[in-house]
């Protein structure tokens, strides 16, 4: 992988994982997006019919998976969260990329996702208390951490390209 992309929900990785891939000439894969075409069903299904156990063995293999490949990776919001991504994340080679926000502006983004099950699900204190819970996590793997509070996708992928 040329970069990997971590951190909360809404914290921008998709969107500047593509903009990134775009402009190193890259593929850009996102993590989620195998996982939907792998089971053959959207996130929330998968989690409805499987549970959230399931879906991070499936998440943990793919992950696995793709590690062998090429371009940029946008992981889920959950992937460093398990001893097993989390060993793997910080042994690759590949750049580990920490996009934060806060959680206001993580809420301006994801609003009551229905992509999102575990959003879906909870208030805002408790996504507060998720996002503080994981930041130990993202911190352990990452090589660079951005803030994208406020800044446009394009400064951000910007940044990045200057630090590969
Ligand atoms: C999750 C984040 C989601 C997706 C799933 C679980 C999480 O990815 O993998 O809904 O545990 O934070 P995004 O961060 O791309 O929304």
């Amino acid at each position: 992988m040329d970069a990997i992309l971590i951190g909360f929900m809404g914290s921008g990785k998709t969107t500047i994982g593509r903009m990134l891939a775009k402009t190193l000439l890259v593929p850009h894969t996102d993590l989620d997006q195998e996982i939907v075409e792998n089971a053959g069903q959207t996130i929330p299904e998968f989690f409805s019919n499987y549970g959230e156990k399931k879906f991070r063995e499936l998440e943990h293999q793919i992950l696995l998976n793709q590690l062998k490949k090429n371009g940029v990776l946008s992981t889920g919001g959950g992937t460093p969260i398990s001893m097993q991504n989390l060993e793997i994340l910080q042994a690759t080679k590949a750049p580990v990329i920490l996009l934060e926000a806060s959680t206001n502006t993580i809420l301006e983004r994801v609003g009551k996702s229905k992509e999102r099950p575990l959003v879906n699900q909870m208030s805002v204190e408790q996504l507060a208390e998720l996002q503080f819970k994981r930041m130990p996590f993202y911190q352990k793997c990452a090589n660079l951490r951005i803030n994208t509070d406020n800044h446009s996708p394009l400064e951000i992928t910007e940044q990045i390209y200057k630090y590969l």
